[in-house]
Formats: structure tokens, C-alpha cells, sequence
């Protein structure tokens, strides 16, 4: 099953009006490929203006939103207001919320279910701490917690889920392919174990954590376009690629997302 190469650039709580400005004119240079998505996801003061202002082929993401269509839950943002403004993308369950926000696995698969019913995508974080994964449990967290999504919805069509251990995010420390790879793996068996065989085909799994400009390339090589590039690549990796089901369909980056240059280069690394 061919599935577009996705790049999210999530930026978190930064920026100013001014840097937004000259971010969004730097993404509007930015070639998007064909075969390739490109979504980014501001602070939510900053969203509207963005969408406004960046071009078209690039889609723009909400960083969080809530359950519920409307009402007095101060603070929040609904996937409906989010669509109202064009927005048609959310990050969920990034492990900062899960972390600083205590959300469960079961708010998260709440909250993805209720933006899929308002006809917002999902970007669906998953991701181990570092003691989980030296304790070699990364394979029971990760499923533990895509079974939190799983349990909330039937459709993953406009799902894309987002692999970010903990440890590799704004550490510098890149997971290796052969890490990132293992993990999408078992993410890809368990959905054709406990959702269906074609889900597992068809949802994008992105990697996110520390990737940059220069590691992307690395990383991309394991994803399923290798006939395109196959030629540049060494015989090594060339078998490599062959000989390994392709799972890694994108990243998702933070802090290399906030210079236009850096994620172009990441953007161009399929
Ligand atoms: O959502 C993005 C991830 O948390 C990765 O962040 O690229 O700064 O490590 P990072």
C-alpha cells in the first residue's frame, strides 16, 4: 500500500507576532513534493493568522482540543471552532500534555474521536520514557497506548500516528532507524492484530524526536518511496530497504520545524 510521505512541524509555545510572520514567509517558499504532506501546527493564538497567511499546500494543525463542540470549559478549544477557521488538523496526546496535563490514554482516545467527528485530522502522539524503554517495556506502553485511541474509534482514515519517545524529544538524541523502525514494526502488528489488516496497510506512522536537518535524510531512507532514491543509495541500503518492510512515513519535528530552511530540508528528505 503507497502512503504519501507526512512532515508535522509542531512549535509548541513559541514565537512572536513578528516570528510568525517571517516563519510563514519562509514556509511560503518551501516546494512541497508531490506525494508529500506538510502540515504545521502554532500556538493557538497564533493559528489563525497563520492559516491566513501561509500557503494552501501546506495544512495547519491546532496543538490540542477538547471533547466537546462548545460551553463553559474555559480555556479550551474545540475541533469545531478549530474547522470553523479552516483549521483541519490536530496534534494529540503529545507526551508534553500527557506529561505537564496529565491526560490518560483515554482522554487522548476521547479527544481524537470527538475532532474525528468534527472532521478534523488527528495527529495521534505515542512514546515511551527512558526508564520504560530500559525496563523493555516500550512494546506494552505504545500499545497501551494506541489501544487508548483504538478504543474510541473505528475510522483511522484521517489518523496519523505519531511515534515520539520521550527521551529522543529536544534531547538531540535521535532514535537510530533501526530503533524507530522496530517500534512502527509492532505498532503496524498490533493494528492488524486487534483493528484490521488494512489499517495496518494504510495509517501513516511518523517518527518525531530530535529530528533535524542533517538526521532526516537517515531516517527517510527507510521509508516506502526507496524505488525513488534507490538509485543514489548504496548497495548496502539498497538491501537494507529491500530486505525490511518499509514503516516510517514521516516526522514529526519540533524545534528544527521553527526555521523554514531546516524543515524544508527535512520536508525535501524523502
Ligand atoms: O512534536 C514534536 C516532538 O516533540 C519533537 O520535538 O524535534 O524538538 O525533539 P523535537
Amino acid at each position: 500500500v503507497a502512503r504519501n510521505f507526512f512532515i508535522g512541524g509542531n512549535w509548541k509555545m513559541n514565537g512572536s507576532v513578528a516570528q510568525v510572520k517571517s516563519l510563514v514567509e519562509g514556509l511560503n517558499t518551501i516546494n512541497v513534493p508531490t506525494q508529500t504532506e506538510v502540515v504545521v501546527s502554532p500556538p493557538a493564538l497564533y493559528i489563525d493568522r497563520v492559516r491566513a497567511n501561509l500557503k494552501k499546500d501546506i495544512g495547519v494543525a491546532a496543538q490540542n482540543s477538547y471533547v466537546k463542540a462548545s460551553g463553559a470549559y474555559t480555556g479550551e478549544i474545540s475541533p469545531e471552532q478549530l474547522k470553523d477557521l479552516g483549521i483541519n488538523w490536530v496534534i494529540l496526546g503529545h507526551s508534553e500534555r500527557r506529561e505537564y496535563f496529565a491526560e490518560s490514554d483515554k482522554f487522548v482516545g476521547q479527544k481524537t474521536a470527538h475532532a474525528l467527528k468534527a472532521g478534523v485530522s488527528v495527529i495521534a502522539c505515542i512514546g515511551e520514557k527512558l526508564e520504560e524503554r530500559e525496563a523493555n517495556i516500550t512494546s506494552q506502553v505504545v500499545t497501551r497506548q494506541l489501544k487508548g485511541i483504538a478504543d474510541e474509534i473505528n475510522d483511522w482514515t484521517n489518523v496519523v500516528v505519531a511515534y515520539e519517545p520521550v527521551w529522543a524529544i529536544g534531547t538531540g538524541k535521535v532514535a537510530t532507524p533501526e530503533q524507530a523502525e522496530e517500534v512502527h514494526v509492532t505498532l503496524r502488528a498490533w493494528l492488524a492484530s486487534n483493528v484490521s489488516q488494512k489499517v495496518a496497510d494504510s495509517v501513516r506512522i511518523i517518527y518525531g524526536g530530535s529530528v533535524n536537518a542533517k538526521n532526516a535524510a537517515e531516517l527517510g531512507k527507510h521509508c516506502n518511496a526507496w524505488a525513488s532514491h534507490s538509485l543514489t543509495h548504496s548497495l548496502i541500503s539498497l538491501l537494507f530497504l529491500i530486505a525490511t518492510k518499509p514503516n516510517i512515513d514521516g516526522f514529526l519535528v519540533g524545534g528544527a520545524s521553527l526555521k523554514a530552511t531546516d524543515f524544508n530540508t527535512i520536508v525535501q528528505a524523502r
